[in-house]
């Protein structure tokens, strides 16, 4: 039903006002749309159940055509195809008293059939404009199938490798996170979701739940205000500045309460402080799960939730259940209820859905602008940048002019295997493997060779659980090693496509040992052990303690899982045609017991400022240095980079002055390439001790072989600003120190008085 049809009169009514502001247009179509409604049919509003394509939990729901008839449906999520979503949209609009459309939701996270890489290898870009880019694509191909609300971008900060869905999210860093969740919210909702291809975001998870405690998913978190406010509520914020329409809460605690119920964070924060105005949803059964937390049954949950700000109910079905008798006991008032209604309305407003319930229900859309060359091409070019070369002994990348390639390891033809998590609704037998990348980028030109080399673990139902459901068929390991060993003595390089599979990261997915699995690392030593170059191309979802690959192989480009089109872009990577450019978002460490691992640690009164050797009474180990394998920012070019030495405007500046940094970047080697230059500060001493670096800045910048670049910065005192003890946004007066350089572990240094 259009919206005049179900506004009727009132339409009329609000028409004739005196120019109208859109919210006030709005404001009256709801009046009186939530006028015509009963309870029921509000809490029918805030329902959100599952269309069963993909489930998260062991929450199923069912009877969904038979509920959304009744008006107890509000929003659907994860059912897939254009025509099924058409039927439910057409009964929600049809065959119901008010007509109202249905918001159809889906974890379209780094694509939706062309899938791009990772979140955590699209930081590894420092390229806003290609996230962004991206989720715009992303959006055009989920909104031509039918959907109108995506559950991405995931921005919690994660500083925990152990953590599967640390390869959802943009890395450790907030002022990298922040802008990289503005693009996504950018990409998605375009111009504010007018046009049908640009759909609403719904940024996740709130809040914090990338410090789940031990890695272990699902466990709950607890940190102080300071850490919330400085280190992990940035990226939230900025998604709310850049006008997000949705925000889920999270599964952890937050000062003991369920995020859910939370309503410090829901109400006073999120709305009190920062002003959103979108509509707030559970994460999968959140409510119900928290009789489980040893919080509340699901009576006294859902009213909890309620209270606490949350507007919508993924799967519980506790509002629609449990509401009518705590409104009618008193528990909650109606005017609570109204306002939850109301949000979700508003959303549909602001998604047009009320003027053209079938805005994204065009099966012609649906044949002609998914999966289309266009957009793989996009996918390709993006992924080729999200690789991070960590290790290039003497060259040996790229391979042209190599002869004879053998390409050895349970990664390098899986098709299911390329794309990481929150792929599963895409056929993956379209997407291209390394073998088919590299053959097809070859043609004649070289000969190569093909073997798996391995299982992914010795332990067959430890690889049942790795590969999850992309099982990849095992073979017997001694055969499986005698067939590579063939193959590699007959070649001049070898290139081994091991790592993580899938379904080794993402949600459900934590790892206590952080290495290559077992039977790929045993293959690794024996493909060593002929001396020949051994390249190995990386799959992970998180950061690996690479510490014996680094020593023992010639080099390690790491390509994440890098999507659809992964296998042509590691091809045009390794063969030269791309010079890889993609920087760490993210630590890695030199074993799982530095874990939590961050570049911006604070200093310590005894902090460790050797990193070589043990010192009884330092901040360090016995047995591990204290530094990482691999720093945030860091990666490798085919290009040689030299930085010249930096200077400063001034060493004084005043509170509303600013502070020119500078450094002339050249390009040294045979090739041209991006540098990602990076700007840090450090805040000596302060009201909260500050960390001993925060990223400030940087310049992903082309320099043609032989050039250089005078790459500049403005420092201004909104950039040294941080929450004090008493939680206010300052800078303070007094010493710090600007470093410049090509990753958090390798700067340059001055220092400067704000007075
Ligand atoms: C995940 C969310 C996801 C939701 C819906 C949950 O289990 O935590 O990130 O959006 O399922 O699929």
């Amino acid at each position: 039903m259009s919206k005049s049809l179900i506004l009727g009169v009132s339409l009329l009514l609000c028409t004739s006002c005196s120019t109208p502001s859109v919210d006030k247009e709005m404001d009256a179509y709801i009046d009186a749309l939530m006028g015509k409604m009963t309870l029921r049919e509000k809490l029918g509003q805030m329902n959100l159940p599952t269309g069963g394509d993909l489930e998260t939990g062991t929450i199923k729901n069912s009877g969904m055509s038979e509920a959304i008839r009744k008006q107890e449906v509000g929003g659907i999520l994860n059912v897939k195809g254009v025509e099924k979503i058409y039927q439910l949209q057409r009964i929600a609009v049809e065959e119901t008293k008010l007509g109202i459309p249905l918001i159809v939701g889906a974890d379209v996270v780094h694509g939706y059939e062309t899938i791009f890489p990772i979140p955590l290898a699209m930081s590894c870009t420092w390229d806003t404009m290609l996230v962004q880019k991206a989720a715009r694509i992303a959006a055009t191909e989920a909104s031509a199938d039918g959907v109108s609300w995506t559950y991405s971008p995931m921005v919690d900060i994660c500083k925990d490798a152990r953590w599967g869905r640390i390869a959802e999210g943009g890395g450790e860093d907030p002022y990298l996170g922040s802008l990289i969740s503005a693009a996504y919210i950018k990409g998605y909702q375009g111009e504010a979701m007018k046009n049908n291809d640009e759909i609403m975001a719904c940024v996740k998870h709130f809040a914090f739940y990338g410090a789940s405690e031990a890695g272990r998913d699902y466990n709950i978190c607890d940190m102080s205000r300071n850490r919330m406010y400085n280190d992990y509520m940035m990226p939230y914020k900025a998604a709310v500045d850049a006008g997000v329409g949705s925000i889920m809460s999270s599964f952890n605690t937050v000062d003991g309460i369920p995020a859910t119920a939370n309503k410090w964070l829901l109400t006073d924060l999120l709305r009190g402080e920062w002003g959103f105005d979108g509509f707030v949803v559970t994460d999968y059964n959140s409510i119900g799960e928290m009789r489980s937390h040893g919080y509340a049954d699901i009576k006294e949950a859902s009213v909890k939730a309620l209270l606490a700000g949350t507007d919508m109910d993924m799967v519980t079905h506790g509002f629609l259940n449990q509401m009518e008798e705590a409104v009618n006991n008193g528990l909650v008032d109606e005017k609570d209820v109204d306002k939850a209604c109301r949000r979700i309305l508003e959303a549909k407003y602001n998604l047009g859905l009320f003027d053209n319930p079938y805005k994204y229900c065009d099966s012609i859309r649906a044949k002609t602008e998914i999966f289309t060359a266009e957009n793989r091409k996009a996918a390709r070019e993006i992924a080729a940048q999200t690789f991070v070369l960590l290790k290039n002994e003497n060259e040996i990348l790229p391979l042209d002019g190599k002869k004879r390639i053998a390409l050895i390891g349970p990664m390098a033809d899986q098709q299911n295997n390329m794309c990481g998590t929150w792929s599963m609704g895409c056929p993956t037998d379209k997407h291209v493997t390394v073998l088919q990348g590299l053959k097809t980028a070859l043609g004649d030109k070289a000969t190569i060779r093909y073997a798996k080399g391995s299982n992914i673990y010795f332990d067959e139902q430890t690889e049942k659980d790795a590969t999850g459901v992309r099982p990849i068929k095992r073979g017997d390991n001694k055969a499986l090693l005698k067939e590579a060993m063939t193959v590699a003595q007959a070649s001049d390089v070898i290139v081994a496509a091991v790592g993580e599979c899938s379904e080794m990261s993402g949600e459900s997915a934590s790892r206590t040992q952080i290495q290559i699995p077992d039977a790929q690392r045993a293959l690794l030593e024996q493909l060593v052990s002929l001396g020949k170059p051994v390249v190995v191309v990386l799959f992970t979802g998180r950061p690996l303690d690479l510490t014996w690959e680094t020593t023992n192989v010639d080099a390690i480009l790491n390509v994440w899982f890098a999507g659809s089109e992964a296998g042509d872009a590691i091809a045009d990577v390794l063969l030269g045609k791309v010079n890889p450019s993609g920087r760490l978002t993210t630590t890695f460490p030199r074993s799982v017991g530095q874990v939590p691992i961050y570049y911006n640690s604070m200093r310590t009164g005894r902090p460790d400022d050797v990193d070589k050797h043990f010192n009884r009474f330092v901040s360090n180990y016995i047995d591990e240095r204290t530094s990482s394998l691999y720093p945030f920012g860091y990666g490798l070019s085919y290009t040689k980079f030299e930085y010249g030495n930096m200077s400063i405007s001034t060493e004084e500046m005043p509170m509303t002055g600013k502070l020119e940094v500078s450094v002339p970047v050249t390009n040294t080697g045979n090739l041209d390439g991006y540098e990602t230059v990076q700007l840090y500060i450090h805040d000596l001493y302060a009201d909260v001790v500050r960390p001993i670096k925060e990223l400030k800045g940087f310049k992903k910048v082309f320099i043609k072989k032989g050039q250089t670049e005078n790459v500049t910065f403005k420092i201004t005192a909104d950039d040294l600003k941080y929450y004090n003890s008493e939680l206010k946004y300052v800078a303070d007066p007094g010493e710090f120190d600007v470093m410049v350089g090509p990753n958090s572990a390798d700067l340059q240094v001055k220092k400067f008085i704000l007075k």
